[in-house]
């Protein structure tokens, strides 16, 4: 993206970035922690019963998702193995702008900053439980089948009509195959296109209530292994 993304603020207090080039920002601007934990935490991560959780991330962006991930895995003292793809990351001097870390401990501030710090294209260990692997790469041409065994997908690409080419039949098909029998996808996108798609793909799909001042969302399973 040529032109650096703004800070704004959203409905509930909690910062998203406008990106002026797409005319589109990272996050609801009803509330951009409200959505993520809406979507990501509580109709993604949640209803996942393992106990050791493989993710991946389409666009790491803020790192808001991996963050509340962290912290949420954090209270039942799950494992979890973080893969996100970015192909913007971000500069710090925008990261140490967020506000996502402002009601939270000193200890948790430090985890949100090593989040970004941390080193892109290896598996970082962030916390005794927590692993993190930032990929830069372009998800369009990225090799997927280097990736396996996904239980959640967190599907956060800009929207459908400001990046046509993140919501292909061929993208996916290649998220369905390195998905885990009985694993999902969540996104905030719930048109009939893109669930359309996924069912193509072999998901079985759900509309869900959305996040406020969003009707519906999406949640796509993989059918168990018969
Ligand atoms: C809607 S934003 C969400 C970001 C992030 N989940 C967050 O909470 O901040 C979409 C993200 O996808 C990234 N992105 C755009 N095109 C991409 C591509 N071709 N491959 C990988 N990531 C991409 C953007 O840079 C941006 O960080």
């Amino acid at each position: 993206m040529s032109v650096k993304p703004e800070i704004e603020l959203t409905s509930d207090g909690s910062h998203t970035l406008f990106v002026p080039t797409l005319n589109e920002h990272y996050h609801s601007t009803n509330g951009a922690v409200q959505e993520s934990v809406h979507i990501f935490i509580n109709t993604g991560f949640q209803t996942c019963r393992k106990e050791d959780i493989k993710i991946l991330e389409v666009g790491f962006g803020t790192g808001l998702n991996t963050f509340l991930t962290l912290l949420e895995s954090q209270k039942e003292s799950k494992a979890i193995h973080y893969t996100g793809i970015e192909l913007y990351p971000l500069p710090f001097s925008i990261i140490s702008k967020l506000n996502y870390t402002d009601s939270q401990s000193s200890e948790n501030k430090s985890l949100f900053y090593k989040l970004h710090e941390c080193d892109w294209n290896e598996e970082i260990q962030i916390t005794p439980q927590f692993h993190l692997k930032k990929i830069q790469a372009d998800l369009t041409s990225f090799d997927l089948s280097s990736i396996e065994n996904i239980d959640i997908i967190y599907f956060d690409a800009f929207a459908p009509d400001k990046q046509p080419d993140m919501w292909t039949q061929e993208i996916f098909d290649k998220l369905y195959s390195i998905t885990t029998w009985g694993g999902i996808l969540v996104t905030y996108c719930a048109k009939g296109v893109v669930r359309r798609m996924m069912q193509q793909a072999g998901y079985e799909v759900e509309r869900l209530p959305g996040p406020p001042g969003k009707r519906e969302m999406l949640r796509a399973k993989k059918p168990e292994q018969k």
